[in-house]
This record gives structure tokens, C-alpha cells and sequence, in this order.
């Protein structure tokens, strides 16, 4: 069954808004993943965080488990990070949705919310330093103790594409 709305107005904390659609999920999940660790950010709530990793200049830390540790041999060399996260606060059954800060419907994968079947979100963050199992970066948007997925170094020379374009975005800012 497809659950849709008609209210409109804020959702509520599990509410949809106009013309969002929601589907059941799968019976099961077909893979298990661990945290390997959590982003420590200053911002307690989603409504305070920034909208992307580029809206704030908040050094912010990742606290790695110390015991992946050595997974970081290497990686002081490194400028620029990816952070994969994991939405632990995001619904996860909407394929349609208005976006708090856009209100155009638009389907899930169109859009870079947290809200989705699997909210694994991504920054690229400036690695600042590593200390022990502490890396410092400038480049998050999630609110504080979220549990982190991964860490990859950014590589500019295949990772850029300067000249990619989102169409309905660049349409709307005109
Ligand atoms: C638009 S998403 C973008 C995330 C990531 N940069 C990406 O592109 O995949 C960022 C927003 O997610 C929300 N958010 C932050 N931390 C969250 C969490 N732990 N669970 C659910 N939503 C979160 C906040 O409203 C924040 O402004």
C-alpha cells in the first residue's frame, strides 16, 4: 500500500507533506553494516544544522573506534576527505518528497535529503588533523553523535567534475 497525503503545511516529526509519497519497505534487509565511529558537530538538532557541507566553516571532529585505527596510516597526507554517514534520524519510506528548504516535490533520488531507503548521506570535508583516533574537518552538515560509515580521501582528479549540472536546481535559483 502507497500512503499519500493531502495536508499541507510543516510534517510533523513522522507526518508527510502535500504530495509526498511513502511505499512499505522490504521484508528484510539485505546487508548489515557497522559504525565505525560518530561526528561530533555543535549542532544538537536538524533544524540547526547547515543545509550542505559547504554552509559552515565549524571545525567538527570524527571520533574513529580506536579499533580501526590503523586504517588512518596514510591518510594525514591527505586535504580533503569523503564522510559517509549514516541519517539516523531520517524516515526512510519516502520516494516523492517536498524538502524542509525547497517545498517542490521531487523524487527521492533527484534529491540529495536525508530522507531515503538507505539515508547514507556524504561531504567532502578539509582534513584539518588527526590526532589518535580524532580527525578534525571543515565540511559537515549532520547534527552531533552521528554514526559514521566511512572514510575515503578525495581525489580531485577523478572525484571533480566541474562542468556536472542538476538541472532543476540551476532552474531554480534563476
Ligand atoms: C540535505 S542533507 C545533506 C547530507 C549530505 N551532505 C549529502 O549530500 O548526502 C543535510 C541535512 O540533513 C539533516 N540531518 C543532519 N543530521 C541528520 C541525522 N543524523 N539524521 C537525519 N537527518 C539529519 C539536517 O537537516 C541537514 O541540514
Amino acid at each position: 500500500m502507497v500512503e499519500t497525503t493531502k495536508n499541507d503545511g510543516p510534517a510533523g516529526e513522522e507526518g508527510l507533506r502535500e504530495g509526498e509519497v511513502a511505499v512499505p519497505p522490504p521484508a528484510q534487509f539485505d546487508a548489515s553494516l557497522y559504525f565505525i565511529g560518530r561526528i561530533r558537530t555543535p549542532w544538537k538538532r536538524r533544524e540547526e544544522c547547515p543545509k550542505n557541507a559547504r554552509e559552515s566553516e565549524a571545525v567538527c571532529t570524527v571520533e574513529l573506534d580506536p579499533r580501526w585505527i590503523e586504517g588512518l596510516k596514510g591518510l594525514e597526507s591527505v586535504s580533503h576527505v569523503i564522510v559517509l554517514y549514516w541519517m539516523d534520524k531520517a524516515r526512510r519510506d519516502l520516494v516523492f518528497q517536498a524538502p524542509r528548504d525547497y517545498r517542490e516535490r521531487r523524487g527521492t533520488f533527484a534529491l540529495r535529503s536525508p530522507v531515503r531507503p538507505n539515508p547514507i548521506a556524504l561531504s567532502v570535508a578539509r582534513l584539518l588533523r588527526i590526532e589518535g583516533n580524532t580527525l578534525s574537518i571543515v565540511g559537515i552538515d549532520c547534527v552531533d553523535n552521528t554514526p559514521l560509515l566511512d572514510i575515503k580521501p578525495y581525489f580531485a582528479s577523478t572525484d571533480s567534475v566541474p562542468d556536472a549540472a542538476v538541472g532543476w536546481h540551476a532552474k531554480r535559483k534563476r
